[in-house]
């Protein structure tokens, strides 16, 4: 049944989609172009396509009732927008459709498993109930399973929150199926809870996979679980975090658990723990496992302790999603890179090599845009002094730079968006450790109309940031204390 609301929003979507001026869009980031996104949904291979759904308040800049909205692709690059998927149209989502998974079944048909939400009570006394729920669609239009909800209080572990129980993460192995969903215990710390089922449909508890104990964060939302180059990955994107060093930052950040999952007895024993991303807006990753082979990662370019703040630009849309990441684990750690896809849409490279720098500041005729994928190698230069830092700065123009401080005395990247058309009541600042292996270090920047995103060392740390310097601050330099040597790589990205 397509419901009034769901129509109500589609016909919205079309009306106000086409009139979104292109130039006002990211160039290769994907966006709501309307109203307010957040995490991503239903990462899925579905018919030789990429599937991918969002939390979508189509409305408005600002969250609010939980749509899911539709894109697809076929490069992790382009996009192509589908009708909006989901409306809390029934009882039990009526407060929101929350995040989930989606997998194609042997059937054919997309499965898509969501969090519905339902408050219940008198108004401003409400309880709020979440349970798991099924849609099953073509592709393009999803039907709400009859049997709905299907995983509910009734099978928590004692103790179990049945107001923070959300985000499935559906799987299948084996011809059996399984989820993974976040749930709060009674003294308020996180738990990944796993389910089973034979058939998809009807859910029994397993296990609980692993706790916060109110260690890494307190509620753990968000999670995904898979295999990755001999190990088992638990990504969870925990609320209320505590730092206490410069590996995490407070409040909703992301934690990537390494280590072995027994698949008979539902254990999961971790052997490291990590950030996953070193920047300030990166929340609720998800994956899918691509057709050959690759695990490949999104998440919500946003902080949701910086939500509040509206773009210079005044853009009738909030939230991105980060460009999509190659995932591997090496020596125990997570490895992310840019989908290799994005390589055909770089223009003809600008290339230097041992560029010696010393004591100063340096521009390089052809280093400069907003649109780029640029690669940077440094590395001491014998004949001058050991070099302190090495600094790339970058959306430079008019007023605004973003800069990149590279500290091998330290051992540290930090990263300054403090002029970069955000407001200075927001975190603007954010530094971590990186290895400089015989003084060397190599960046990759990407960049794009409102984000940048970095991949230190091939990929041993990322660190991403929405950036909203206007589109004219184009200008890169390079300065550095001390003597070093540069290499550089610099493509354009072109997407006409
Ligand atoms: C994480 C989250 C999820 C929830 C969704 C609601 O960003 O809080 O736990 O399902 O957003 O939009």
């Amino acid at each position: 049944m397509t419901s009034d609301k769901l129509l109500r929003a589609r016909a919205y979507e079309e009306e106000r989609l086409p009139a979104v001026p292109a130039d006002l869009l990211p160039h290769y980031h994907l966006t709501g172009s309307v109203g307010w996104i957040n995490d991503p949904n239903g990462f899925s291979l579905y018919k030789n396509e990429y599937h991918l759904f969002f939390q979508y308040n189509p409305y408005d800049v600002k969250w609010d009732t939980m749509h899911w909205g539709h894109v697809k692709t076929r490069d992790f690059i382009r996009w192509q927008r589908l009708p909006l998927a989901l409306a809390p149209d029934e009882g039990y989502d009526a407060s929101g459709c929350f995040s989930g998974s989606a997998i194609e079944l042997p059937d054919g048909r997309h499965l898509l498993m969501y969090t519905g939400v339902r408050q219940e009570g008198e108004p401003g006394r409400e309880a709020e109930y979440q349970t798991q729920c099924l849609a099953l669609g073509d592709g393009v239009d999803y039907r709400k399973y009859a049997g709905n909800p299907v995983i509910t209080a009734a099978s928590l572990p004692a103790g179990g929150s049945p107001r923070d129980f959300r985000d499935p993460r559906i799987w299948q192995e084996n011809g059996r199926y399984f989820a993974v969903v976040g749930n709060r215990c009674p003294d308020g710390s996180g738990a990944i809870l796993l389910y089973q089922s034979e058939d998809a449909f009807e859910w029994r508890f397993a296990s609980v996979l692993a706790r916060s104990a109110n260690q890494y964060g307190r509620m753990w939302e968000c999670p995904d679980f898979f295999p990755l180059d001999g190990r088992q990955v638990l990504l969870v994107s925990p609320q209320e975090m505590k730092s206490a060093g410069p590996e995490f930052i407070d409040g909703n950040t992301t934690l990537c658990l390494i280590g072995q999952y027994d698949g008979d007895s539902f254990r999961f024993t971790r052997e490291r723990e990590q950030t996953i991303d070193y920047g300030l807006d990166f929340y609720a990753p998800q994956t899918v496992r691509a057709a050959d082979g690759r695990r490949i990662m999104i998440a919500w370019m946003q902080y949701w302790n910086s939500v509040d703040y509206r773009p210079p630009q005044g853009l009738p849309f909030f939230g991105q999603m980060t460009l999509p990441r190659e995932l591997r684990v090496r020596q125990g750690r997570l490895i992310q890179n840019p989908v290799r896809e994005l390589e055909p849409y770089r223009g003809a490279a600008v290339s230097y090599r041992n560029v010696p720098l010393q004591d100063g500041e340096l521009e390089l005729p052809g280093i400069k845009g907003r649109c780029l994928d640029m690669t940077v190698w440094i590395q001491p230069d014998q004949r001058g002094p050991v070099f302190g830092s090495f600094t790339v700065t970058a959306a430079a123009g008019g007023g605004c730079r973003t800069r990149i401080v590279c500290r091998p005395d330290k051992g540290t990247v930090a990263v300054d968006r403090s002029s970069s058309g955000l407001p200075d009541t927001i975190l603007n600042r954010r530094a971590f450790s990186v290895r400089f292996p015989e003084g060397k270090l190599k960046l990759r920047l990407l960049l794009d109309r409102y984000s940048l995103e970095l991949f230190v060392n091939d990929g041993e740390q990322a660190a991403t940031f929405v950036v909203f310097s206007p589109e004219e601050a184009d200008g890169v330099s390079f300065s550095a204390a001390g003597s070093l040597l540069l290499d550089v790589d610099k493509y354009d990205l072109e997407f006409t």
